[in-house]
């Protein structure tokens, strides 16, 4: 199925009976560990998914399905607290519907965060790695169907899906507060199963330093519509077959929380920079 214009704008209509004439400029998804930072919103109006007409909800562990719209560092923000993964059985189309929406709200940038596998083995469990690019080859694009020319082109480019400048940005922001920031390409995988060694191994031949189940059909539905992107991944954990242990959900998400205060520092100094 294909969601139309109006669609998208009946989403749109619902939150901004909610929000009145608040605009906000910076989307935020925040993943597994991060999703506290919507609590921390300041002047907050929470719409919760179930009520937006054609949302769908997250049943993520640790994803509480709402968008908190306010301000953080002076920036007026929209943050999912909670994404849709495709592994929950949405559609990629699904999995991204709420960024355009946030896009027909006002925001011109999104700021991803997520917890992944580490992939380089010159890096460890509790790096942050400011992501550069991605790779997404396996299934279709969140763009496939029908193209709706009031978002972007039919075959946008994905030259620069990560905004340079922001990268820049984040750069500084990392140096400033004393975080050594990783940086590298981020490589979907559909899950929800982890990966396989071999798969991490191929993904290791193709350019990838992280794995992980999200982010990139956001990040390119972001891209087509025009919006500036920076994206952050918490390397949970070593990929599956670097370490002779197995993963687990209870390892990304300890990782998650003991590294929430040094990541949530790194994206409000962004944010600060962008106000
Ligand atoms: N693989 C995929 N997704 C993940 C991982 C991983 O190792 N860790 C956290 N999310």
């Amino acid at each position: 199925m294909n969601y139309t214009f109006e669609q998208y704008q009946q989403s749109a209509d619902y939150i901004r009976s909610k929000i009145g004439a608040f605009s906000p400029k910076v989307a935020m998804v925040l993943g597994s560990g991060l999703g506290y930072m919507g609590d921390i919103v300041e002047e907050a109006v929470a719409v919760p998914y179930g009520e937006i007409p054609h949302f769908k909800a997250s049943t993520a562990p640790g994803h509480k399905g709402r968008l908190v719209f306010g301000k953080l560092e002076g920036v007026p923000v929209a943050v999912m607290q909670g994404r849709m993964h495709h592994y929950e059985g949405y559609s990629y189309e699904e999995v991204a519907y709420a960024v355009r929406v946030l896009k027909l709200l006002g925001c011109d940038t999104l700021i991803v965060t997520n917890a992944a596998g580490c992939v380089n083995t010159s890096w460890k469990a509790g790096d942050l790695m400011l992501i550069t690019d991605q790779i997404k080859i396996f299934m279709e694009s969140p763009l496939r169907g029908e193209n709706l020319p009031q978002f972007g082109v039919r075959f946008p480019d994905a030259s620069h899906l990560y905004t340079p400048a922001l990268q820049d940005m984040a750069r500084k922001a990392a140096g400033e507060l004393g975080i050594a920031l990783k940086e590298g390409v981020y490589m979907y995988f559909p899950g929800p199963q982890y990966e396989t060694p071999a798969e991490v191994r191929f993904a290791r031949i193709a350019g990838a330093d992280a794995v992980g189940m999200s982010t990139a059909p956001e990040v390119i539905v972001a891209g087509h519509c025009g919006m500036q992107v920076l994206g952050f991944t918490l390397l949970s954990n070593m990929a599956a077959g670097i370490l002779d242990q197995p993963l687990s959900e209870e390892e990304v998400l300890e990782a998650a929380e003991a590294c929430k205060d040094k990541f949530s520092k790194l994206v409000l100094s962004c944010l600060k920079q962008m106000g």
